[in-house]
């Protein structure tokens, strides 16, 4: 059956251009109406202006779709409200909520001034809380609500010279781990995707990459099925030129050590707690203290 959004509203955040445009026309052209916030400065964050998402408005407008600009920074707790009033006052519903927005600061963490480390935690992780947080209420009282925080396989695994990034991509991670388990007696589910694409955010690579293999529609489809009414939730899709993948954070069976020696224990016996043979993805945090416990209670019994 054909994916559809009829009667949804969505907000996308940074959808002025990249990988945010390429969802908001998707979304748009399978009937949602969609929010296309972008503040349209550049990729490090500086400047701004309304026309990358006045530009992508028209563009959804021309192709027969519905949108509407809103040029607020995600930094910006109370011009974030703001854009969700309005979003109440025209459309009266929020659906979906896709926190895309993000910018770039690379440098070796050596050289990193902490306003740079700083500056890329709140566009990417406070970005995502403000309008998460604006929308969460009206989501618990619709009883439906599906939210994606965008992270990266930088944060996921690390890349050289983007610790701050980084950083605040693996915090998106632990937000979704908790929004979900805390939205699921509503019906909100989250999730996150972690893209590939050629954009200006990734255009230093350019010259080593197949581009025409990279294009941001080819991670749009992973985004319209975490946003879907059949969406999971609590999951990290990987997606790129046409390859989906599963990240997941897990834990292994480990094993149990005491004693005067235990220090020494641990590291002899480094290769056993490592071993991923039957690790598991545990489904809240509570659960490795009961598998640690569980270990502790067999011995001693
Ligand atoms: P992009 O630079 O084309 O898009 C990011 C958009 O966010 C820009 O249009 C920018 O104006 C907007 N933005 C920046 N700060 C904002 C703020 N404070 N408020 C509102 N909008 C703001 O880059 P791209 O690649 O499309 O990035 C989209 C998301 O995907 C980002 O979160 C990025 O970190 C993530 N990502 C991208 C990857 C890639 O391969 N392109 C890889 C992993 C993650």
């Amino acid at each position: 059956m054909t994916m559809r959004f009829d009667g949804r509203v969505a907000i996308v955040t940074g959808a002025g251009g990249g990988l945010g445009r390429s969802h908001a026309l998707a979304l748009a052209a399978r009937g949602a109406r969609v929010v296309v916030n972008d503040l349209g400065g550049a990729r490090d964050g500086s400047g701004g202006s309304s026309s990358a998402a006045d530009s992508v408005v028209a563009e959804i407008m021309a192709l027969g779709g519905e949108a509407m600009a809103n040029a607020a920074s995600v930094t910006d707790a109370a011009a974030v409200q703001t854009m969700v009033e309005a979003t109440m006052a025209r459309w009266g519903r929020i659906d979906i909520l896709v926190n895309n927005a993000g910018v770039l600061r690379d440098k070796t963490f050596a050289k990193m001034d902490l306003d740079d480390f700083r500056f890329v935690m709140d566009v990417h992780l406070m970005g995502a809380v403000h309008c998460t947080k604006a929308v969460w209420d009206i989501m618990r009282d619709a009883n439906y609500g599906r939210v994606v925080m965008t992270t990266s396989s930088s944060g996921l695994y690390g890349n050289f010279g983007q610790s701050n990034y980084g950083a605040a991509k693996m915090a998106l991670v632990g937000l979704m781990q908790t929004l979900s388990i805390e939205g699921a007696r509503n019906d909100i589910r989250v999730n996150c995707l972690a893209p590939t694409a050629h954009t200006r955010m990734t255009e230093d690579l350019g010259a080593r990459l197949p581009l025409e293999l990279l294009e941001p529609e080819m991670v749009t489809p992973g985004l319209l099925n975490l946003v879907s009414d059949d969406a999971p939730s609590r999951c990290i899709l990987a997606a790129g030129a046409g390859g989906f993948e599963r990240a997941y954070i897990t834990l292994t069976q480990g094993a149990w050590i005491a004693g005067q020696d235990a220090p020494e224990q641990v590291a002899a016996r480094f290769k056993e707690i490592s071993d991923r043979s039957g690790e598991i993805v545990p489904e809240m945090g509570a659960a490795q203290g009961m598998i640690e416990l569980s270990k502790a209670q067999a011995v001693h019994k």
